[in-house]
């Protein structure tokens, strides 16, 4: 069976890739280099989407002029752990084609681009924490992103791991990989009955 490096066993021998991705909130102030970040969109960028559209985009800040902007967007309890990690980005999912026919599954697209993002920083030894705690609003404006033309779908950042016991107490409690349901409660055989 799959190898464990956490407290996750998984009940099939996938890869460990995918019990070795999880979201901590611990995240230490070392940059990531220009090289990590460009791996990160590329692997973003190989995600597949329907009629190949590629519907994401993707606006993202390091130490820049634009940090701070991008932080107040988050809601306050992401805000606890999130503004100092080294990169912070917003997914967007495009909303229609040029001939203006809605893209349907352009959210879809956009999250499978995410989980590309999250894995390449996995296997990088990296971490990616999605957020869907932020003010929507304050993303259109603040980010200068049209809601005709866009949907935001979640906050995320990606570093480093950094030390569990500088967040506060109630955030170090839920550093800890958590579990899924068993898979037959989401996937079965035949139509549903
Ligand atoms: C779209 C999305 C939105 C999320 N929003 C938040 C959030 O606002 N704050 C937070 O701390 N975690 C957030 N998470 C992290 C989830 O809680 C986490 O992915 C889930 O509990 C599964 O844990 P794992 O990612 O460690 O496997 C979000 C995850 C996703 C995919």
């Amino acid at each position: 069976m799959t190898k464990t490096v956490n407290n996750r066993q998984p009940d099939a021998d996938i890869a460990p890739l995918f019990t070795e991705r999880w979201s901590t909130r611990a995240f230490s102030s070392e940059p990531l280099t220009g090289e990590e970040i460009k791996k990160l969109f590329e692997a973003a960028r190989w995600a597949p989407s329907s009629g190949n559209s590629q519907p994401w985009m993707v606006l993202y800040e390091t130490d820049g002029p634009d940090r701070e902007v991008f932080n107040s967007i988050l809601r306050p309890g992401n805000q606890k752990w999130a503004t100092g990690v080294p990169l912070l980005g917003f997914f967007f999912a495009k909303n229609k084609r040029a001939d203006g026919s809605p893209l349907s599954t352009s959210q879809f697209d956009t999250g499978s681009a995410w989980m590309s993002l999250a894995l390449q920083a996995t296997m990088m030894g990296l971490y990616a924490h999605a957020m869907a705690g932020i003010d929507k609003d304050a993303a259109y404006e603040r980010l200068g992103v049209s809601p005709d033309e866009y949907t935001v779908i979640c906050a995320f950042v990606a570093g480093h791991r950094g030390d569990p016991t500088d967040l506060e107490e109630d955030l170090q409690a839920r550093e800890v990989p958590n579990n899924r349901d068993p898979v037959g409660q989401h996937a079965t055989r035949g139509v549903s009955r």
